[in-house]
């Protein structure tokens, strides 16, 4: 596998390392390494004493990881999903000790422009969609073996596609005929049964979204990564994520104004001292941030980006 023809252009770059506000000796996690764009710019900041831990599912973002990392010591990869980063920490004796954490959530633009990696509904390739193709079950095998209802509700819930239901049955249907094995058939097969093409939209664009989602367990892993960072974090310590669509910015949202709230309103009223473990841990750190208009004409993926930051209190 090698993706020397597909670039990656990182989205809020400035902005995201900004929202970090990078201590030159501090120790910090990109969760999303990709091809490295914020990595190499919180590098920058580093001092020698610095140190930074990258996390990616995907092999080939992997391989650019360790690249880097063979030019600059203060900078380690792993493949292994940010879900698990605080068990990553504690192995590492870094747990409660890390100054800022970075989520820059989705797939990367090698993924989705490489038809071999089977995301794409433009460019036929093998059915797959998976970060890491060494693990886990690939959509095509998950297609295979899926109920009808199942199917519609990843579709419904993950891609918020309106005709889940008819789509699932059409794929249902031709999967007892032939299984799928390549994204352009499914893309083919879900397209016929959407009644209701939106302008400028693949009418398969949404259900490919879900299955991706589920595929790759994405909505769970975000859900683990924010509990995880929460506990990683140093107090001070910075928490930047970018989403790309609603359903992941409403966990991102949601996760960061429970934290910010505390749970005092569970106390009696009249309680004189709230006890800490009560009190908030986070601290919203300015409003939801969208990329400028020079960014969003350079990058059109970038038009979909919200980055939110917030700061460990306890
Ligand atoms: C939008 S790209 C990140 C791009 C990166 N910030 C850059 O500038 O190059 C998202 C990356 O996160 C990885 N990824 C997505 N979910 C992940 C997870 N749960 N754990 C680890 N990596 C994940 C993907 O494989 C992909 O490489």
């Amino acid at each position: 596998m090698t993706d020397s023809n597909f670039r990656h252009i990182t989205v809020l770059l400035d902005e995201a390392v900004e929202g970090l506000a990078v201590r030159a000796d501090g120790c910090y996690m990109d969760g999303t390494f990709g091809r490295g764009g914020h990595s190499r710019l919180i590098l920058q900041k580093l001092g020698p004493g610095g140190r930074l831990l990258g996390f990616d599912k995907d092999p080939l973002a992997i391989a650019t990881g360790e690249a880097l990392a063979a030019e600059d010591g203060r900078f380690v990869v792993v493949q292994r999903s940010f879900a698990e980063l605080g068990d990553e920490a504690v192995v590492r004796g870094i747990s409660g000790q890390v100054s800022g954490i970075l989520l820059d959530l989705g797939v990367s633009s090698p993924q989705l422009d490489d038809p071999e990696r089977g995301f794409s509904f433009l460019n036929d390739g093998p059915l797959d969609m998976r970060m890491n193709p060494d693990a886990g079950v690939s959509a095509a095998d998950w297609i295979a073996t899926a109920d009808e209802d199942d199917i519609a509700r990843v579709m419904k819930d993950y891609g918020e596609e309106r005709f889940a239901k008819r789509m699932a049955r059409a794929v249902v249907q031709r999967r007892a005929e032939q299984p799928f094995t390549r994204t352009a058939d499914l893309a083919k097969v879900l397209t016929d049964a959407n009644p209701a093409w939106e302008k400028g939209k693949n009418p398969a664009t949404r259900a490919f979204q879900g299955i991706r989602i589920h595929v790759n367990n994405e909505l769970g892993d975000l859900e683990r990564g924010l509990e995880a960072a929460l506990e990683t974090l140093e107090v001070g310590g910075r928490l930047v994520v970018i989403s790309f669509h609603s359903l992941e910015d409403r966990i991102v949202k949601q996760f960061m104004k429970r934290q910010a709230k505390g749970e005092a309103d569970k106390l009696p009223r009249d309680l004189p001292i709230i006890p800490k473990a009560f009190e908030p841990r986070l601290k919203l750190i300015g409003k939801p941030v969208y990329a400028a208009e020079a960014e969003l004409k350079a990058n059109p993926r970038s038009r979909s980006a919200v980055m939110r930051i917030a700061e460990k209190l306890r």
